[in-house]
């Protein structure tokens, strides 16, 4: 294993905004990382401190072992991919191609081989006249991603290169970066602020917020496990449901309170009685029952369907949304029960927000204790 990438308590300061806390990071060769994260939270800060456009006011960053804290970006050997693809307006796809190796002394036959090459790759051999004004944005982030890889650099950086285009054009250049990178195999650092990106495309995924890590890991291990309660909700789409709840006298259950809904769910471990929790469910795992049946009923607020799914939203408070394939037939008003599968529930301590663990998981008993068997009948 060879670490390309190392990043050692780095601090960043803007003035006295602390931009970057004690940043630790550690990226394989080949590996394809996404910086994900609510707007400025930072990401764009700790990727331009990677390429040398930040200096960064404390901490180690190394690129393929070797320390680059005070290397020019020139010499960092690393290519940046940008939002706004940054493309010379008045040279066409080629010359934008070969002017970063003209400009390194390489000849112009070779150049233009090397763009060839390239353009065979990311498919625009057939646009190699053209001027960046006359491609789509498409073409045009293929031509910015054409550019890095034209340097064989030790890594490439991207900040929201997706952001500019269409839905359906994100989701296609986001499998064509995902394969280039196969294809390529260089470290990649993918900035977004799209947890959907991150998800699909990173082999590892980084949450930050407010400068700070807040989980690392591979994309389904923070769906599974959440560190806590941020990563939770701004991991899975839609948003996991958060309940208030508090751990009952004999420390054996959670006791869940809101709004009219009260219900007990037994745990396989024991806490604190009178602790302060929060119950995060994901929508996808629960299940729509008859009221009574489940391990508590809600009222029905909003009915969505998208046509392959339906969304329920609850008409209380804090609301729930439980997701079910297909059209469903519940009804705004209707009551309903949710059957939950108790290895799916999270838990997290509601003063500090961290994940709450079972030396044995699952930290919730297997059956919650109202409900009846679950039933397969649905309304
Ligand atoms: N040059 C700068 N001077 C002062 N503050 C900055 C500067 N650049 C970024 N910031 C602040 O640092 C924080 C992180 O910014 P940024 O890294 O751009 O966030 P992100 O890319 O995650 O949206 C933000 O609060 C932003 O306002
Ligand atoms: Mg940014």
């Amino acid at each position: 294993m060879t670490l390309q990438i190392e990043l050692n308590g780095v601090n960043k300061y803007y003035g006295a905004f602390h931009a970057l806390k004690d940043i630790n990071l550690a990226i394989e060769e080949g590996t394809f990382v996404a910086l994900v994260g609510p707007s400025g939270c930072g990401k764009s800060t700790l990727l331009r401190s990677l390429a040398g456009l930040e200096k960064i006011s404390a901490g180690e960053m190394k690129i393929a072992g070797a320390l680059m804290n005070n290397v020019p970006p020139r010499k960092r050997d690393v290519a940046m991919v940008f939002q706004s693809y940054a493309l010379y307006p008045h040279m066409t796809v080629e010359e934008n191609l070969t002017y970063s190796l003209r400009i390194r002394g390489v000849k112009k036959a070779e150049a233009r081989k090397a763009a060839e090459e390239v353009a065979a790759t990311t498919g625009l051999s057939h646009l190699m006249k053209r001027y960046p004004r006359e491609l789509s944005g498409g073409q045009r982030q293929r031509v910015a991603m054409s550019r890095a890889i034209i340097r064989h650099p030790k890594a490439f950086l991207f900040d929201e290169p997706l952001s500019n285009l269409d839905a359906a054009l994100r989701v296609h250049m986001r499998k064509e970066i995902r394969a280039l990178h196969d294809r390529l195999r260089a470290t990649s650092v993918y900035v977004t602020h799209d947890q959907i990106e991150a998800m699909t495309m990173a082999d590892h995924v980084v949450v930050m917020r407010d400068g700070v890590i807040e989980q690392q890991g591979r994309p389904l291990d923070l769906y599974d496990k959440p560190a806590n309660r941020f990563v939770a909700g701004f991991i899975g789409s839609p948003a996991m449901n958060f309940i208030p709840a508090v751990v009952g006298e004999g420390g054996a259950d959670v006791i869940l309170d809101f709004d009219r809904t009260r219900a007990r769910l037994a745990l396989a471990t024991r806490l604190p009685p009178g602790l302060a929790v929060t119950v995060g469910i994901r929508p996808e795992h629960v299940r729509i029952v008859a009221a009574g049946e489940g391990a508590f009923d809600i009222p029905v607020g909003v009915v969505e369907s998208t046509g392959s799914a339906t969304y329920v939203t609850s008409a209380t408070q804090p609301e729930l949304t439980v997701v079910e394939t297909g059209r469903g037939e519940v009804k705004s008003g209707d009551v309903i029960g949710l059957a939950i599968d108790p290895k799916q529930l999270h838990l997290f301590d509601a003063a500090t927000g961290n994940r709450i663990e079972a030396e044995r998981a699952p930290v919730f008993a297997a059956l919650p204790t109202r409900a009846r068997r679950p039933s397969l009948q649905s309304l």
